[in-house]
């Protein structure tokens, strides 16, 4: 199968005579809130480019089950068919959250991912100047890293066996899932691991647990031969135990990591730590055409949420990455990751990053954001 298309040709709005589509999904707590900001960002850079976006919103996690009982209505999957890009905010929060409902919010997010077949998902992590002393980390041990998290998206843990899973019903006090991969489940993510790792460092590390779970021993075995087919990029495995340990103290030391759903997931939350907040991280979930959906890596924040503290920065970099994956506009990607640069450089902090100096609100934030992209004026 051929690798995700991870960077489209350029495209202009009018090549195929139509505006780009859009789903915009916000989901729960802190969701609206920064995929509002996400879209604004993306309708200044678009209007000043000259390109037409059709936005359209649809309801996904808690928020549709409140509204039609199912986390991910067929009408959202139909939006989202209809489309180019989806941008998501975040699914999830204590109203949904009883271990005993058998319906659940982060079903929905699961689901959407699935049914796309949405299997490679790009977590850049890095370190903007600006904010080398937010972190609890030395700043010389943080500066300049620069590091892309590949996370299997489709396969793993979150998708074992589910025929297996239905038995739980007659056995209440057992409950298990199994983590299953096949070699092309792995094949098809490895090399988007090595064609990013191509154009970047030239570096792979691949995580697994290879000195216990045997699914983990097929998954070294098939990065290795896909890393025959890339003679020019240096291949490292490294046990998921010591890669969290390594990726705090020699972050610099990674370009490329490969990993597996769950440990993916739980890699890129740590990694936030060396880009200051969980809030800085977007993300892209792609297959191999493409559509794409685009994410901040945190999730629905309950704790902050309707109070103008959530972090817009990793959901409006989502938006730069769904103009570069999905869109090809490379340039408006890059306005968009530079404006945030000089917002930062301009001393804006949300309140989890302000260390007790001057907090910006959300709406703050996102409107120094607006205003350093070129030719936008915020009023
Ligand atoms: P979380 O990522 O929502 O929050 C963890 C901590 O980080 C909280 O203290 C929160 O305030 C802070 N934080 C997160 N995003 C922030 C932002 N943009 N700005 C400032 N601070 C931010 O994780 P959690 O609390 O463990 O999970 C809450 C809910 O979110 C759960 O229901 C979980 O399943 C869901 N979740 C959804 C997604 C998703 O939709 N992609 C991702 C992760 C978690
Ligand atoms: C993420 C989230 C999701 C995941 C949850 C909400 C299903 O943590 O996108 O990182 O584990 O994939
Ligand atoms: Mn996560």
């Amino acid at each position: 199968m051929p690798a995700p298309n991870l960077r489209p040709s350029p495209s202009s709005t009018d090549d195929t005579g139509r505006a780009h589509r859009i789903v915009v999904l916000p989901g729960d707590g802190i969701g609206p809130e920064v995929s509002r900001a996400a879209r604004e960002v993306i309708e200044a850079v678009g209007h000043d480019l000259g390109h037409d976006f059709y936005f359209e919103e649809a309801l996904i996690g808690g928020a549709a089950i409140d509204a039609t009982g199912s986390p991910l209505p067929q009408e959202t999957l139909e939006a989202c068919e209809r489309s180019d890009a989806i941008l998501l905010g975040a699914v999830g929060g204590p109203k949904w959250s009883d271990p005993s409902a058998p319906i659940r919010p982060e079903q929905g997010l699961l689901a959407i991912r699935r049914h796309f077949e949405l299997f490679a998902n790009l977590r850049p992590v890095k370190v903007f100047p600006a904010l080398a002393a937010s972190t609890p980390l030395r700043p010389e041990v943080i500066q300049g890293v620069d590091m892309l998290i590949v996370r299997e998206l489709t396969g793993g843990l979150y998708f074992g066996d589910r025929a297996e899973q239905g038995s739980l019903a007659e056995r209440p006090d057992t409950a298990y899932d199994t983590m299953t991969y096949s070699a092309s489940e792995v094949d098809r993510v490895a090399r988007v691991a090595f064609e990013a790792a191509k154009g970047r460092r030239g570096k792979v590390t691949s995580v697994d647990k290879a000195n216990v779970l045997a699914s983990m021993r097929l998954w070294r075995r098939q990065v290795e031969k896909v890393a025959d087919d890339y003679p020019d990029v240096q291949l490292e495995h490294g046990l998921v135990d010591s890669c969290a340990m390594q990726i705090i103290t020699r972050p610099t030391s990674f370009d490329v990591v490969l990993a597996g759903n769950l440990f993916g997931d739980i890699l890129s939350d740590e990694a936030a730590v060396l880009a200051g907040s969980l809030g800085m991280l977007p993300s892209a979930s792609l297959s191999t055409g493409t559509l794409g959906l685009y994410e901040p890596v945190h999730g629905s924040a309950p704790d902050i949420a309707g109070r103008e503290l959530a972090n817009p920065v990793g959901a409006i970099l989502s938006a730069a990455m769904l103009l570069r994956h999905s869109l090809g506009l490379d340039g408006a990607a890059r306005a968009i990751e530079s404006a945030v640069e000089k917002a930062l450089d301009a001393g804006l902090r949300t309140a989890e990053l302000a260390r007790g100096g001057p907090a910006a609100s959300t709406r703050e934030m996102t409107d120094a954001i607006l205003r350093e992209l070129p030719m936008v004026a915020v009023a």
